[in-house]
């Protein structure tokens, strides 16, 4: 097991590694009640080992699956269930699934009486290494993704890699996009992280899921987060912006093509678009270029618009400059000699380049 400390204030562990789940109970240890948020298909597989591990009376709550139901009704059908069961102020919730329970059960946590104490054990490879860390939960609105939200960080974090053994492959694919980008956030030259060099060397092992590799990487790429969330758990210095490489075209790429690329998915194809901005920016080299294209594609993620005929760079532009964290005019997090940097309407020959890269031609080829 590895223990990840996120040092913002109070600080919280992340528990990584086979059989983590068992560690919720220490968590919660003298509470009167806890109430768990789960989907049907992850309670039916892990709750009984959560709730085994809790000395407290526990309740199960089922939200739906599926990102339509990260909402405010069942924000509040879950706050109803939790006032019915008598969960008090003292009491603790645990998310537990993917990132869609961690968002919808943390919001719920943050608001029910005013903020109760929550536990996130990610299920996702996505949840593991992103959506759990960093105490941000939100819910959507018609109008949009994420729309109201709580910063609202866990008392800790627990990560249990047995429990993505039964994710769907796609859905383990997706969050290999995540991995990628952490892989991708340093020089490679210094590869503090190491995900470089086990990429390249485990990437059929990680593929096949192997336990002791997965855990590894789980938890090399949780230290990057850690390490960002701590140095600005608000999002207010812009060192946390840094997390979103990749996904200033992964954003547009999902809303275009309407959710049928995942995640991960648009992320991937987001990495190889800022690699490639950055080449013609000439902030960093081909190997650089190169090597935004080649990790995404040795974890078997698409590296081009897939149906590139159905969507156009003037359209892709445009939903670009519509991004939540534009600040004006179209922002991308680039690679360069001081490592990434926020850079703002970079010149139209580099955005061509880009697009090109990803198989998006401006005019026909
Ligand atoms: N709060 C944050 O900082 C943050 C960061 C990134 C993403 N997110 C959010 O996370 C959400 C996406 O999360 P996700 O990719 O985990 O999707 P998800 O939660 O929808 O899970 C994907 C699918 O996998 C199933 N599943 C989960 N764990 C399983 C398991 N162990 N075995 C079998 N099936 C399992 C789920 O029931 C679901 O059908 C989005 O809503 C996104 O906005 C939040």
């Amino acid at each position: 097991m590895t223990s990840i400390t996120v040092a913002t204030e109070p600080a919280y562990t992340v528990e990584v590694g086979p059989g983590a789940l068992a560690q919720v109970g220490a968590l919660v240890a003298d509470r009167r009640r806890v109430a768990i948020v789960s989907q049907q298909a992850i309670a039916d597989r892990y709750a009984e080992t959560v709730r085994s591990s809790i000395d407290a009376p526990t309740e199960v709550f089922l939200m739906g699956d599926g990102e339509v139901h990260k909402c405010l009704s069942t924000v509040e059908d879950l706050c109803r269930s939790f006032a019915r069961w008598g969960l008090l102020r003292g009491d603790a919730v645990v998310a537990l699934g993917g990132g869609v329970v961690g968002d919808t059960a943390g919001f719920a946590a943050a608001v029910y009486h005013r903020g109760v104490e929550v536990v996130q054990a990610p299920t996702t490879l996505l949840a593991m290494v992103d959506a759990a860390i960093g105490g941000k939960t939100a819910v959507n609105l018609a109008e949009g993704k994420n729309l109201v939200g709580a910063f609202h960080q866990p008392i800790g974090v627990v990560a249990d890699t047995d429990t993505l053994g039964s994710l769907e492959p796609r859905e383990y694919r997706s969050g290999l996009g995540e991995v990628a980008k952490y892989a991708l956030m340093f020089d490679v030259a210094e590869d503090p992280t190491g995900l470089v060099d086990l990429l390249r060397t485990g990437t059929t092992s990680l593929l096949d899921r192997e336990p002791a590799l997965l855990a590894d990487v789980v938890a090399r790429c949780v230290k990057v987060k850690a390490d960002v969330v701590a140095r600005d758990p608000h999002e207010r210095t812009g060192i946390r912006a840094t997390l979103n490489l990749g996904h200033t075209l992964a954003h547009a790429l999902e809303i275009a093509f309407e959710h049928r690329l995942t995640h991960g998915e648009a992320v991937a194809i987001g990495l190889v678009f800022v690699g490639a901005l950055a080449g013609g920016c000439e902030r960093v080299g081909i190997d650089v270029v190169d090597r935004f294209q080649a990790i995404p594609a040795s974890l078997g993620l698409p590296v081009a618009v897939p149906e590139p005929e159905s969507v156009s760079a003037a359209e892709l532009l445009s939903l670009m400059a519509r991004d939540k964290k534009a600040s004006g005019g179209l922002t991308f997090v680039l690679p360069g000699p001081m490592g990434l940097e926020l850079v703002e309407d970079p010149p139209t020959a580099a955005l061509r380049y880009a697009f090109e890269s990803v198989g998006i031609f401006q005019e026909k080829p």
